[in-house]
């Protein structure tokens, strides 16, 4: 089965000039979501996981499929404004402004593994602000796991301080 097949390129979203990878057509075929969330396991190794991250929205989709594999926790990253209890935030660059992201400061515990998922690396900045987050509360990231990277925004030398790997290249 080929993935790529179930991926939808839109032309001039969410603005003229870009091209959007969609990825509810995979998710809305019954096998080509198994195999994906299957496939992203098997890019993560041996190494106990204790806490799955996944960024709002589109890290929502696999992430806890893979926590519940990986018998880890799950923490949702969420964009400002939504979460009730003490939490920690980060701001990063976008092309144009800056964004936020939080996690509530329970959400892991000094030295416990991680794995950060996303379904898209892009320019890195989404990633790299999440790994700030975990570092911060002294989690050890193992993986910076996607579902697609698009190669020639480079956003892996964002992240070359960690192991980075993604299903999908583009
Ligand atoms: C998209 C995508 C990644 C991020 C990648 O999310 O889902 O999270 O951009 O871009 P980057 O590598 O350049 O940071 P978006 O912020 O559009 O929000 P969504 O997930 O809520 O759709
Ligand atoms: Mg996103």
């Amino acid at each position: 089965m080929d993935l790529k097949s179930f991926i939808r390129d839109i032309d001039d979203f969410p603005q003229q000039g870009v091209t959007f990878k969609d990825i509810i057509p995979l998710l809305l075929d019954a096998n080509a979501m198994r195999k994906t969330s299957k496939m992203l396991f098997d890019m993560i190794g041996e190494t106990k996981i204790d806490k799955v991250i996944g960024m709002e929205s589109r890290g929502f989709f696999f992430a806890p499929l893979l926590a519940d594999k990986l018998n880890a926790g799950f923490v949702p990253v969420r964009k400002p404004g939504k979460l009730p209890f003490e939490k920690i935030s980060h701001a990063y660059g976008l092309e144009y402004g800056t964004d936020i992201l939080e996690m509530h400061t329970d959400s892991i515990l000094r030295g416990e593994k991680v794995l950060i998922h996303d379904d898209v690396l892009a320019t890195g900045g989404t990633a790299a602000a999440v790994c700030k987050l975990v570092e911060q509360l002294g989690g050890e990231i193992v993986q910076c796991n996607f579902l697609i990277e698009l190669e020639f925004l480079k956003g892996r030398e964002k992240l070359s301080d960690y192991n980075v790997r993604s299903l999908l290249k583009y």
